[in-house]
């Protein structure tokens, strides 16, 4: 395994370790260091740790030893701190978690609720904040449809409001669980340009997680890949080769059979994956 140290990362992970009740080692003590700007996807076999890993970021799961460091307000070791973390790392869903019957409007003010008290919060919106959600809709390509109810909204404008929300937030970093798996490969391909294009111009940190093998090469700036609860591999996607697939699409030991070829289903169906005989041959 490489891995990328670098001089004034924006958050870092130290020996972190995630068991779940029942002793189940959803994370095996991992050091990791995120670049500001940087687009990084998480790749790997299902089960193999990339939500535990991603949702720890922010404590959405509580790491049940090591540190999470974020440049800005240190470890994340108190509710104070661990608040002002948040809000400054916005989250995009798989099925984006939106409140159906609210316009798509409403929904990204949602994006904005981390910026006032519980009280304040229950008083409409002030005007800056209206006004840089109508901004964030307006990016992800959907002004038009502001106070349009989000189940009136296809699949893929529906995930859009979803990054408007997290857009709404200003964050610092993005972190997505598997934001496209919801939605065909056309939509998915746009969705990861439009992130891709909004971190890029206002220098956000994204951690992204995929099983779509090509996205990852196309879209990530690094790669990290996860077999078994632990890096095996972090690089750029041009070190990524049939080698180092198999390392992260091997079969772990602690993998029942049904597991894996449940995944490696899942693999193979995927349309999107045009070299996929060589990474099938890899995964097999
Ligand atoms: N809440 C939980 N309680 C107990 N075990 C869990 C919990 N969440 C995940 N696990 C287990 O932790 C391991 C890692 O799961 P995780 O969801 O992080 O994998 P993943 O790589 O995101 O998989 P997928 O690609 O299917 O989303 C798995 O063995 C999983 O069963
Ligand atoms: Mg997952």
């Amino acid at each position: 395994m490489t891995c990328t140290k670098t001089p004034h990362p924006i958050l870092s992970i130290e020996n972190l370790g995630i068991t779940y009740p029942g002793g189940i080692e959803a994370i095996r003590s991992t050091s990791i260091q995120f670049q500001p700007g940087e687009f990084n996807v998480l790749l790997g076999l299902s089960g193999a740790g990339k939500s535990s890993l991603l949702r720890a970021l922010n404590h959405l799961v509580k790491p049940t030893s090591g540190n999470v460091i974020s440049a800005e307000f240190g470890a994340l070791n108190n509710q104070r701190i661990l608040r002002q973390h948040r809000r400054k790392t916005a989250m995009v869903f798989q099925h984006h978690q939106l409140i159906l019957r609210h316009s798509a409007l409403k929904n990204v003010l949602m994006g904005r609720l981390g910026y006032y008290s519980f009280w304040r919060s229950l008083l409409p919106m002030p005007q800056d904040s209206l006004k840089i959600a109508l901004n964030c809709l307006d990016r992800v390509g959907l002004a038009d449809k502001a106070l349009t109810r989000v189940d009136q909204l296809s699949g893929g404008q529906q995930q859009r409001v979803g990054i408007a929300r997290a857009l709404a937030q200003q964050p610092t970093i993005i972190l997505a669980d598997e934001p496209v798996a919801s939605l065909d490969p056309s939509t998915s391909e746009k969705i990861l340009t439009l992130l891709k294009k909004i971190c890029a111009e206002d220098g956000i940190t994204a951690v992204v997680s995929l099983h779509q093998l090509e996205y990852a090469k196309r879209f990530a700036d690094r790669i990290i890949g996860l077999s078994d609860a632990q890096i095996v591999f972090d690089a750029a996607p041009q070190q990524l080769d049939n080698k180092q697939l198999a390392l992260i699409y091997e079969q772990p030991a602690s993998l029942t059979k049904d597991e894996t070829s449940t995944d490696i289903e899942r693999l193979s169906t995927q349309k999107n994956l045009p070299h996929k005989t060589a990474t099938q041959l890899e995964i097999a």
